[in-house]
């Protein structure tokens, strides 16, 4: 069997499933263990020990712990370390990140660091990477494990800080209260935990930040998704007055590198809701610990320095463990471990595509002006009707939509005829298109998939001498794609039309709208279209 974790990209931390997350704790504490014992053959299982191997470091923001423990971690491993001097490389004439990389990969270096201000970075250079070894024949795919993507998630940090709280309660994954103080709206790391607490099976998360740095709603939506119990507080001072508590704190520095300039003037005020001061330590219930991923401000710490040297400090074992794991994470990537892996692994979403679907065109043919239930719809005697687009919808929008699929779809060389009606049976607003003399459309045709994404939920009727012979309703598709009007409206996003990365939009379906393939970022169907 090949190794479970060879080769795989760490974008975000559900590219891991459960018993993979969990098998890597297990490798960290045996790592651990052998390092306590110094057990140098146990050590040496991990090792990969090649000097064509190579990692490289790309820090587009700064760094101390990420960087600096996998460049320790490589020390370890024996393989080539290089980072990337961001500052003074083609990054700064405008080089795209693709071309970057692709150079990169060429020196011979199977798997990369990036730490980025752009979102979905290490899903794009997936991509890149697994083009680059295809035409080049090079015989292994490059690894992307993201170090930090603007304030998206931080995957590695996700590992670490669940590993040390596993080793806190004495991997004990039944239960876990954790409570989420700071800056929850744009740190990375507590974004990941949306996500990454799954691994225990009973999660309650409080979450205590002022509402002008609160989570995310989507995250907060996630997170009870995946079953949390979710709690808000404004402040430290509320949260110190509830009696039930959680004895794992888990800090987060004011992220000021991603605040506008408003937020940064209220900051000094905010700071107070969320810095701890030595006074509170007496309201802690016994065997509380504090973590954070680091960096403290040495100016405003949220956690005072005197504590530093107490119980309550978590943080710097924490940041130790940040080493084990990374060099766990670089063994199993290698392939070095995970043959023993028997648990469920990753399995890429599949997709529905039960999404175009033909109906009774209606038992006895009719003539289809009779037929329709609208008002306004053109008669035809041969071509296409598009019917029931944007039902129940403002007539102002059912114009704009409907405008935009004539656009692009090139209806606009033919004659046709669209606009809003109103259904004569049920009375609700809709839009339809006419064409006449259009070809028919069979549910194969590529042009019927186009207007699944296009139209979403649309009727195709076919028209022949008058009659309705072929009916095709559409569904929501799960994925929306390869459309040059499609953007994503995050402009933090590599694939963002501003970053001028030249990567097409793409969507993948989730509930009632869709989250970008690269920044995950949850949107509505309308939203994802630049025009
Ligand atoms: C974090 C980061 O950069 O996202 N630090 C880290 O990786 N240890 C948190 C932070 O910078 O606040």
């Amino acid at each position: 069997m090949r190794p479970i974790l060879e080769g795989r990209t760490l974008a975000v931390i559900n590219d891991l499933s459960l018993d993979e997350i969990v098998w890597l704790h297990g490798k960290t504490r045996e790592l651990k263990e052998a390092r306590e014992r110094k057990d140098a053959p146990a050590l040496a299982r991990f090792r990969i020990d090649d000097l064509f191997y190579g990692l490289y470091e790309v820090f587009l923001e700064d760094s101390t712990r990420t960087k600096e423990s996998f460049k320790n971690a490589a020390a370890f491993h024996g393989i080539k370390h290089q980072l990337l001097d961001v500052g003074s490389s083609s990054i700064n004439k405008n080089e795209s990140y693709a071309d970057t990389f692709r150079t990169l990969i060429g020196y011979d270096n199977q798997v990369f660091v990036v730490r980025s201000k752009l979102e979905g970075v290490c899903r794009w250079l997936q991509q890149v990477g697994e083009e680059y070894a295809a035409f080049h024949g090079l015989g292994f795919v490059p690894v992307f494990l993201n170090a930090g993507d603007g304030k998206h998630e931080h995957p590695t940090q996700e590992l670490l800080d669940e590993f040390t709280l596993l080793e806190d309660q004495s991997w004990d994954r039944s239960h876990l209260h954790v409570a989420l103080v700071g800056d929850l709206l744009n740190g990375r790391t507590v974004h990941s935990k949306a996500d990454g607490l799954r691994i225990f099976k009973e999660v309650k998360v409080d979450l205590v930040a002022p509402s002008d740095l609160a989570m995310p709603t989507a995250y907060v939506e996630r997170m009870r998704e995946n079953g949390f119990e979710v709690r808000l507080f404004e402040s430290i001072q509320e949260y110190l007055a509830c009696d039930d508590k959680a004895a794992r704190w888990y800090f987060t520095r004011d992220q000021l590198e991603r605040m506008p300039d408003e937020m940064k003037s209220k900051v000094a005020r905010l700071r107070e809701m969320t810095k701890f001061k030595e006074e509170y330590a007496s309201r802690l219930a016994y065997g509380t610990r504090f973590y954070h991923p680091l960096p403290m401000n040495k100016e405003w710490p949220e956690i005072p320095v005197s504590l530093g040297r107490t119980p309550l400090n978590g943080w710097e074992r924490q940041s130790h463990n940040g080493y084990l794991k990374r060099i766990v994470l670089l063994a199993a990537v290698a392939g070095k471990i995970g043959h023993d892996f028997d648990g469920e692994s990753f399995t890429s979403p599949t997709f529905d595509y039960s999404f175009v679907k033909e109906v009774a065109a209606g038992g006895t043919p009719k003539d289809y002006s009779k037929e329709e239930d609208s008002e306004g719809i053109k008669e035809i005697r041969d071509g296409i009707v598009l019917d029931k687009i944007c039902v129940d919808e403002p007539k102002r929008a059912i114009t704009a939509y409907v405008n935009r699929v004539v656009r692009i779809m090139g209806f606009d060389d033919m004659t046709h005829f669209s606009g809003p009606t109103n259904s004569k049976k049920t009375g609700k607003t809709k839009g339809y298109i006419s064409i006449p003399n259009h070809a028919p459309l069979s549910p194969e045709s590529s042009e019927v998939h186009k207007l699944a994404a296009l139209a979403l939920g649309c009727t195709v009727n076919v028209i022949k001498d008058g009659r309705v012979v072929t009916k095709i309703r559409l569904s929501q598709p799960p994925r929306i794609y390869d459309f040059d009007e499609l953007a994503c409206p995050n402009e933090a996003c590599i694939s963002h039309p501003d970053n001028h990365e030249g990567i097409k939009a793409e969507f993948l379906r989730r509930g009632e709208g869709f989250d970008c393939k690269y920044c995950d970022t949850h949107h509505s169907y309308q939203q994802l279209w630049r025009r």
